[in-house]
């Protein structure tokens, strides 16, 4: 499917990891049928492979748990790839040499050579790789960058981003969960901010120069462990009063990731209770295995002279990035936990967007998750271009590499080389 063929029929679609994301991505395209018909995929948990082949009504060798038996053909026009951040680029590379387009999971990879081999194999073999910054496809996002390039407040000078992680998800994602040893997965910087370094670098209009860092592991450390805490928070004397009790932020009040506690379906809270009992969530915060930070603060400057700050702090009462975008005539808020985007023209008055009233598709990054995929058939077949390439993508991770030297530096400037 080179650039200059016409499509006219909806995309075949396989997809390798079928997680949360890989889940995602595929719901919202089983709600396109015109678009995308899921095909065929790879997946090694055995209770998912089966949710897959289910969902998307596939015969028995279109589904695969070997990845060698599944990328032995070209399955589909489409690839998506969803597995764990180490595989994303093995994945797509073989993807590409299939001749698939490829929807990657960010982040792409911790090493800056497999960048630069990703980006020669998309060259070579003349297909289309999108990476998942969802956040572009975000209404409310969209309209701040909107708003920016229409120069609402003048030139960008200065631009001030939180990422309010919010303490529950911390604790499931980077200190119990999947992302908590950057020996294994990514250092947080890269795996929770790659979205913020990309919005940043999008907002300020230029190639980032500049990166510095400073951040550590405060909190979720074995010393801080009570000494009346079990190991695991359902025999735990203090799972009623701990705020970080797996048993209060999964079976009490419901988090969200307690669908990655058990793989049953439809979820039961006997489920949830058995994983927190057997399973990575059920342990106590202050005895896991994990080494990425709890907080970051990364100073950064753009090749066009703007500055930008941004502060990822995992200890947040609530989830949520508030961005402040500083200009030559005035400054644009945008708080994604309050959901309003604020302008204050100087010396004119302010306004106030309820950003509620621009998300009118189903939420998942405020949007974005559906917002890309309602976005990639016409992208994928030239009818409108991509809101970003593969290169664009790149430099976010170049951002995340020099920031985690930086921190690791005590803070050290590091200059990003283009
Ligand atoms: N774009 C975003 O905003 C966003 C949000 C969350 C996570 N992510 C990224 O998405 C990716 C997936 O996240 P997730 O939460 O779904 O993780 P997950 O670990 O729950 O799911 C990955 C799935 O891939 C499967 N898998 C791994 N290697 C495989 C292989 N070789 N062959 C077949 N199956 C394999 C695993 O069994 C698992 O079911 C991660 O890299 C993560 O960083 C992106």
């Amino acid at each position: 499917m080179k650039t200059e063929e016409i499509i006219d029929r909806p995309l075949t679609v396989a997809v390798i990891g079928y997680g949360p994301r890989g889940q995602t991505y595929t719901h919202h395209m089983k709600a396109r049928p015109e678009q995308f018909t899921v095909v065929a995929g790879c997946e090694m948990r055995s209770a998912r492979l089966r949710q897959m082949q289910e969902t998307f009504e596939l015969p028995d060798d279109a589904v695969f748990a070997d990845e060698e038996e599944f990328f032995a053909e070209k399955r589909a026009d489409l690839l998506i790839v969803a597995t764990q951040d180490r595989d994303h680029v093995r994945h797509a590379l073989k993807g590409l040499e299939l001749g698939c387009h490829i929807l990657c999971e960010k982040p792409l990879t911790n090493d800056p050579k497999e960048c630069k081999a990703l980006l020669a194999a998309q060259k070579k073999a003349d297909r289309k790789v999108i990476v998942c910054h969802v956040l572009r496809y975000a209404p409310a996002y969209a309209k701040f960058k909107e708003l920016l390039d229409a120069g609402t407040i003048g030139e960008v000078v200065s631009v001030d981003q939180t990422e309010n992680v919010y303490y529950a998800h911390q604790a499931h994602s980077f200190v119990r969960g999947n992302w908590r040893d950057s020996e294994t997965t990514s250092p947080m910087i890269l795996a929770k901010c790659c979205h913020d370094l990309d919005l940043l670098q999008w907002f300020a209009g230029s190639p980032c120069e500049s990166v510095s860092s400073l951040g550590d592991l405060t909190l979720f450390v074995p010393e801080n462990k009570p000494k009346e805490a079990a190991d695991r928070c359902t025999e735990c004397a203090l799972s009623d009063t701990c705020p970080y009790s797996a048993v209060d932020i999964y079976l009490r009040k419901k988090f969200w990731g307690r669908f990655m506690v058990s793989d049953e379906r439809p979820l039961t809270d006997e489920a949830v209770e058995k994983g927190l009992r057997e399973g990575p969530y059920g342990r106590c915060v202050y005895a896991c295995d994990n080494n990425v930070v709890d907080h970051q603060t990364v100073e950064m400057r753009f090749a066009n002279g703007v500055t930008a700050h941004l502060n990822m702090i995992g200890l947040s009462g609530y989830a949520g990035r508030q961005i402040k975008a500083y200009g030559t005539l005035g400054e644009i808020d945008f708080d994604d936990h309050k959901k309003t985007i604020e302008i204050y023209p100087f010396g004119g008055e302010p306004t106030v967007i309820d950003t509620t009233t621009l998300d009118t598709v189903p939420d998942g990054h405020g949007g974005g998750d559906d917002g890309l995929v309602s976005a990639l058939y016409d992208m994928l077949t030239d009818r409108s271009p991509a809101l970003t390439s593969l290169a664009a993508s790149v430099e976010s991770h170049y951002i995340a590499y020099a920031a985690e030297k930086s921190r690791l530096k005590g803070g050290k400037p590091v200059r990003i080389k283009h």
